[in-house]
């Protein structure tokens, strides 16, 4: 039996949802992986084994201030089980639904683990206003100069047309050559840039990481 990386973000995914239970506000997060706890939870609602389920969809934080459980994938986990999230576009309201949730579960394949924030050679997305958006970038790449850093504003398509998020702004996103160490003094100097809107690394947030791989699943709690 091969199981593909789909199978794996399936069984971590499906594992996550047995946190779950009826009457709760859930945050639910976006890719491919957590799509599979969409699913799953649907099925089971439909079943009448979840019941009075709330679902956040990364939005709605002011009719349901207090979320549960959120869940979601991510494109990086460190061994802390930091993160690094955005890759997909989404990082602003997802950073928002899970920084207000009690319990933050991730799922994620085995190809997600790094050794640091960065480790994978791909890219760290940060969230920044239009206006001006080649000078941001460059405060950003100088900023993490030591480390190798190559800021590029993400684009779509043959035409390279900016990457507009869901609310409006555009993605730089910082690829690093080593480690950028200390992980909170680099938000810290990020988010003190103006024109910075938020990162993608989410930072101490998550209080349970489930691993799915080809040995089975790990669970590692915070
Ligand atoms: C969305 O922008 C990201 O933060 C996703 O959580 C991340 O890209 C994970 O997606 P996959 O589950 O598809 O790898």
């Amino acid at each position: 039996l091969i199981l593909t990386q789909d199978d794996l973000k399936k069984i971590a995914a499906y594992k996550a949802v047995e946190y779950i239970e009826s009457g709760m506000v859930l945050g639910l997060g976006t890719g491919s992986t957590a799509k599979h706890a969409v699913d799953r939870i649907g099925k089971l609602l439909r079943q009448g084994k979840l019941k009075d389920i709330v679902g956040i969809p990364t939005s709605n934080l002011d009719s349901h201030p207090v979320v549960d459980l959120a869940i979601d994938g991510a494109d990086e986990v460190d061994p802390y089980l930091n993160l690094v999230k955005g890759r997909g576009g989404s990082l602003l309201r997802e950073k928002m639904v899970e920084g207000a949730c009690k319990k933050f579960v991730v799922i994620v394949d085995e190809s997600k683990l790094v050794n640091y924030i960065g480790g994978s050679g791909l890219a760290m997305p940060v969230e920044v206003i239009q206006f001006c958006w080649k000078f941001t970038a460059s405060r950003l790449q100088n900023l993490f100069q030591e480390s190798g850093c190559v800021a590029k504003l993400r684009t779509l398509g043959e035409k390279a047309e900016p990457y507009v998020t869901d609310n409006g702004n555009y993605i730089i996103d910082l690829y690093f050559k080593q480690s950028i160490g200390d992980l909170k003094a680099a938000s810290d100097s990020i988010l003190q840039i103006a024109g910075v809107v938020e990162h993608g690394m989410f930072i101490d947030m998550a209080t349970t990481v489930i691993v799915a791989g080809e040995l089975g699943l790990i669970v590692k709690n915070k």
